[in-house]
């Protein structure tokens, strides 16, 4: 007589948890509540990698390759990429505790929300991304102040999707 093979193991007890009961994931585009520890942080790190010229120097170099995308260019709905360089510029100081010119021209960021009239699929997002990697790279920053920024871009990029793609 041969051994029966052990019971299946039992299911745990009680519901799953739902997803929703989850801490939910602060968003990577959301600006720090004023005061915090967070917005310390960020206020630091717009100065320690050099204020707005730093800024300016990212998107400039960031949008030249934007230029030559064939994905992406199409999408900006000005011929002029000027206006969204400055737009990307200001959200991105403000992020980082510089200047709050974003907010105050623009309203509340609502990143996703103005993303939504663009198809930000996988391959949008991967382009996006590998431009301002090569714009990051121009930058010559610390170790850590271009680990830090970076982590933040590609969450920020990843967290935009709003589409499965082909
Ligand atoms: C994931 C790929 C992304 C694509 C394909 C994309 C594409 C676009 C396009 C086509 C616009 C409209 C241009 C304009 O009028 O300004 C725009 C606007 C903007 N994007 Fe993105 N974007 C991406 C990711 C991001 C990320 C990661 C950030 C921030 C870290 C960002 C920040 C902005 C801002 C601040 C604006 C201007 C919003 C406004 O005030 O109207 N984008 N984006």
């Amino acid at each position: 007589m041969t051994d029966q093979p052990p019971p299946p193991a039992p299911r745990p007890a009680g519901p799953t948890l739902p997803l929703s009961a989850a801490a939910p994931a602060a968003s990577p585009v959301a600006p720090a509540p004023e005061g915090s520890a967070e917005a310390r942080r960020r206020e630091s790190f717009y100065e320690a990698v050099g204020g707005h010229v730093t800024f300016t120097r990212l998107v400039d170099a960031f949008y030249d390759g934007v230029a030559t995308d064939p994905v992406l260019k199409p999408m900006y709905p000005e011929e002029d990429l000027g206006p969204a360089k400055r737009r990307l510029t200001m959200f991105l100081e403000q992020y980082w505790g510089g200047p709050t010119a974003y907010s105050e021209e623009r309203g509340h960021p609502r990143l996703r929300m103005r993303h939504m009239p663009f198809t930000v699929d996988p391959d949008a997002r991967d382009r996006w991304l590998r431009h301002m990697r090569a714009a990051v790279d121009t930058l010559g920053l610390a170790p850590l102040h271009e680990a830090t920024l970076w982590d933040y871009l590609e969450r920020a990029a990843h967290s935009l999707v709003n589409s499965a793609g082909r």
